[in-house]
């Protein structure tokens, strides 16, 4: 058996602390794996009395963790402080720089400047692996990167944050509204006190950027992914696609096509008979399409303790076994250039789900509004009167140009028989 690879560690959160649990409990069997020991020589936190269950006191204690980059006795460095700039960043380009490998569960860094990290490893010839910074324990990097890496792929599709996923699935079984659900969820731990990331889709991109560039080889573009969150559906949408044959979802879609990389993170209407559609609670599923393997599902726990650490050291295992490859499965100066393709030049059904005054003219007014901006409407529900006198009308348009859609909401914005924003979901194909 061969030396050891040994390990830093900055951050000893939820993940930090399961990693060096992981080790611990399975080191046997790491070690028959990855033909040597994966041992941890060095961490930093921030609190270094905090109790967390498991002892840190054998390992070398670091103050500032950019320092761990130059920690005499570690190969590798695990970042596992997050956020996409600051000590994170330093802490990544440090290590790099230094000629050690770097594992990160960081998606936000990874989908902001991951070409950056990708091209100073490859000119370092050090690994940078991230496998936990997308759907935590689910294998899809590697998935994509290593087991798909013989087909072009042209899409992949997901449900990529598993707080959303939690807060939809648990409206839709409950009945309950969106703000009643994430209050609740919070409560629970299930959500961030501070929960704008996830529900407002930003956690979602950064996954699906870095999705998008390994499966299609385009450079990485998190700036131009459409982004809208799940803040603004309310549960008479869930019910109201349910009666339709629909799950909402918070679906995270990129594809790359001779019209150029589209990017979207949207609630959608999923087919009740679609895999993504049972996809429930916190999982996390992955799907992608390639020309010779045809579709791929991955599914499974996207967060949590366990699931990241196995994502993390999975990462060690394959450094330790001198197993790994350009960071985007192609050198960083070989990836497209992809321009972005607009959503309006899209074609697709739509959900759309207004509140209206009750009174006379009403439905001819959203008719016309659709008619004269070429939308086809398929069906058209109203519901009755609330006790403000309000209607709901949910309708589902047939297969048409989103930019007749945008445009036939535009012509109603200025409508006084429309009440607060209408809201428009995409129907997943
Ligand atoms: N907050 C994320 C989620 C997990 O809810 O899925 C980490 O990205």
């Amino acid at each position: 058996m061969g030396d050891s690879l040994r390990v830093a560690i900055a951050g000893l959160g939820t993940v930090g602390a399961g990693v060096v649990r992981l080790i611990d409990t399975n080191a046997g069997l790491i070690a028959r794996r990855a033909g040597r020991p994966i041992e941890v020589v060095a961490v930093s936190a921030r609190d270094r009395s905090k109790d967390r269950g498991i002892d840190m006191g054998r390992f070398d204690w670091v103050d500032d963790p950019v320092d761990l980059a130059r920690h005499g006795n570690a190969d590798v460095v695990v970042e596992l402080v997050g956020g996409s700039d600051g000590p994170a960043l330093a802490l990544a380009r440090a290590t790099l720089a230094s000629g050690k490998g770097l594992v990160t569960a960081n998606k936000a860094m990874i989908a902001h400047h991951g070409l950056e990290l990708a091209s100073a490893a490859e000119a370092a010839a050090v690994p940078l692996k991230f496998e936990a910074a997308v759907a935590g324990g689910v294998p899809v990097i590697k998935g994509l990167r290593e087991g798909a890496a013989a087909n072009e792929l042209t899409r992949v599709a997901g449900i990529l944050n598993g707080t959303c996923n939690f807060i939809l699935s648990k409206m839709e079984a409950e009945g309950r509204d969106f703000a009643d659900v994430l209050a609740e969820a919070q409560r629970l731990g299930f959500a961030e006190a501070d929960p704008s990331f996830d529900i407002d889709g930003v956690d979602a991109a950064h996954k699906l950027s870095i999705l998008a560039a390994l499966a299609f080889g385009t450079r990485p573009a998190f700036g131009s992914v459409a982004i809208s969150g799940i803040r603004h559906v309310i549960a008479a949408d869930i019910a109201e696609a349910a009666a339709l044959g629909y799950r909402i979802r918070l679906v995270g879609i990129a594809e790359a096509g001779s019209n150029g990389l589209f990017q979207r993170v949207h609630p959608h209407l999923v087919p009740m008979d679609h895999p993504l559609a049972h996809v429930t609670g916190s999982l996390n599923a992955v799907m992608a399409e390639g020309n010779f393997v045809g579709p791929l599902l991955f599914q499974g726990r996207g967060a949590g303790e366990g699931p990241t650490a196995s994502a993390v050291v999975a990462d060690l295992i394959d450094i330790a076994r001198g197993e790994y490859g350009p960071p985007y499965a192609m050198p960083a100066d070989a990836l497209a250039d992809a321009e972005p393709e607009a959503a309006g030049e899209r074609r697709g059904r739509a959900y759309l789900r207004l509140t209206v005054a009750d009174k006379v003219g009403v439905l001819a007014e959203i008719a016309a509004a659709m008619r004269d901006a070429g939308v086809s409407i398929e069906s058209l529900i109203q519901r009755g009167a609330a006790s403000d006198g309000s209607v709901l009308v949910v309708i589902v348009t047939h297969e048409g140009p989103e930019r007749a859609v945008a445009h036939a909401l535009d012509k109603l914005s200025g409508s006084p028989s429309i009440i607060g924003q209408p809201m428009w979901m995409h129907i997943l194909g």
